[in-house]
């Protein structure tokens, strides 16, 4: 049987139109879903929308609009943007859609029936753009530490998870599952937190009712993270359990002790992993849209193409890391390694492939490739490092040409391994640059799949094509 894998992005809110950091974690999730396939595994990849909860309600009012019509006319443009950014997700789920509804309630049930949910009254802190519950001492200034805006003070009957009941078995959990919270470095902290004691978790409102009721209190709806971190079950069409959860730092507490706890108390298997990557900065200013550099998908995609802008987001920042994103250095990276690396390497040995026949001959190029490596990067999402090792090998080809200089004599057997070695890079660059390994794929002629790596090219009629990358001024 083969390999499953099933990754996951968080779902946003559609509370306005996506930005780069909706982009970046849903490109993330679209290079390892491609990785994955090309390996040849089932795989799934589902994204979507959170959109139950005050954040949206709020936001529709000001608008004059029910949270669900203020919804419908945000999905298109998330779905726009992601098919722009040729991204190849197998479903889209939203949390009005009615199986994710029936599956809370379902989920909600069992949690009550096994007696972790209790009647309570909540009375503290809370922020609606995080639509989360904050502490007197989590604040700075009475504002909520992350949106600096004024923080309401909630007062009202809520149910409660008991969250506190799961602190020993998620420690043991973490323990024997050492690389569920990824990367490494970012454990510490969590482990360090639950250590500390857990509060239980009010999961639901009275005062507003844009969500999902509870089934057993009608008058009570449930907190959007409840009814949210839910979607990846609800939404799993019998991949369960994912093999990675791709999120953002700022919502990785969510997603590895809330979301853990939840599924420990429903009898539920817990996920793999839950990967948390940095956060993108834009010269320098945090992305916000107050500032006005929330740099949209189009403004994004516009500045040197689809793949380039694919290709730099894990080029430029270790894969967990915060960035910094200017179109400088997309620019550059564009000019000096899509074109001059990579591109040029394929026109050079195009035109030359196009004048002499190839002659086939064991690759001995391809030695220098670490595909071994590489698979091990992908194995722990580190996908920088994956692009890292085929650049080192793209190097080789371009210093193998100016070795054997292939145009002064006609190095038939040279310009053979160099065409098959262009083979193996568009297939390990498919992932992160699709189109433009289409493209090359059709030129060299050859499929993509991973298994074609390693048997010889077959094609003998390589032809000239029109400039993959051309550079920008
Ligand atoms: O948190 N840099 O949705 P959200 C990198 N609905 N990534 C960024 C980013 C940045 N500057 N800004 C946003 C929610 N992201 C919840 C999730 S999941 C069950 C519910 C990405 O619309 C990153 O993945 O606020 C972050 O975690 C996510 O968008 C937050 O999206
Ligand atoms: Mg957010």
């Amino acid at each position: 049987m083969a390999k499953k894998f099933y990754v996951t992005t968080p779902i946003y809110y559609p509370n306005d139109i996506p930005h780069i950091g909706h982009a970046y974690t849903t490109i993330a999730a679209d290079v390892l879903s491609r990785w994955h396939k090309l390996n040849g595994e089932k795989t799934r990849f589902l994204t979507g929308t959170d959109e139950h909860g005050k954040k949206i309600q709020s936001a529709a009012e000001k608008q004059g609009k029910t949270p669900k019509e203020f919804a419908d006319e945000l999905i298109p443009k998330f779905k726009d943007a992601w098919k722009k950014l040729n991204i190849n997700y197998d479903r889209f789920i939203r949390t009005t859609d009615k199986e994710h509804e029936k599956v809370v309630q379902e989920v909600l049930k069992k949690v009550y029936d096994k007696g972790d949910i209790y009647l309570g009254k909540y009375e503290g802190y809370y922020c609606t753009a995080c639509e989360a519950y904050y502490t007197e001492k989590d604040l700075e200034n009475d504002c909520c530490p992350i949106h600096k805006t004024k923080i309401e003070k909630l007062k009202e009957p809520s149910y409660f998870f008991k969250l506190s009941k799961y602190q020993k078995k998620l420690l043991e959990f973490y323990k024997k599952n050492p690389e569920f919270i990824s990367p490494d470095y970012r454990q510490k902290e969590i482990i360090n937190r639950v250590k500390e004691g857990l509060n239980d978790l009010s999961i639901s409102r009275t005062s507003f009712d844009w969500g999902i009721k509870l089934p057993f209190d009608k008058k009570h709806v449930c907190y959007v993270w409840f009814d949210a971190l839910l979607n990846y079950y609800s939404g799993a069409d019998g991949f369960w359990p994912a093999d990675v959860h791709l999120v953002g730092k700022d919502i990785l507490w969510f997603h590895s002790v809330i979301w853990p706890a939840m599924l420990l108390s429903a009898g539920i298997e817990p996920p793999k992993k839950v990967f948390a990557h940095g956060w993108w900065t834009f010269n320098g200013e945090k992305i916000s849209k107050s500032r006005g550099n929330a740099i949209n998908v189009d403004e994004l995609i516009s500045i040197a193409g689809v793949d380039a802008l694919r290709y730099f987001l894990f080029r430029e920042t270790p894969f967990g890391e915060d960035g910094d994103f200017s179109k400088k250095m997309l620019i550059e990276r564009y000019n000096n390694e899509l074109a001059d690396k990579l591109g040029n390497l394929i026109s050079r040995v195009a035109a030359l492939a196009e004048k002499y026949e190839l002659e086939k001959t064991e690759n001995k190029l391809l030695k220098k490739l670490k595909l071994k490596e590489i698979e091990k990067h992908f194995e722990k999402i580190e996908i920088d490092r994956a692009l890292n090792e085929i650049f080192a090998f793209i190097d080789n080809c371009n210093e193998y040409v100016q070795a054997k200089k292939p145009w002064e004599t006609h190095y038939k057997k040279v310009l053979y391994e160099l065409s098959d070695s262009i083979k193996a890079i568009a297939i390990l660059l498919y992932p992160f640059i699709p189109s433009s390994s289409e493209k090359i794929a059709k030129q060299f002629g050859f499929e993509i799949g991973y298994k074609e790596i390693e048997k010889p090219l077959k094609e003998n009629k390589i032809k000239r094509a029109e400039i993959l990358f051309n550079k920008i001024k």
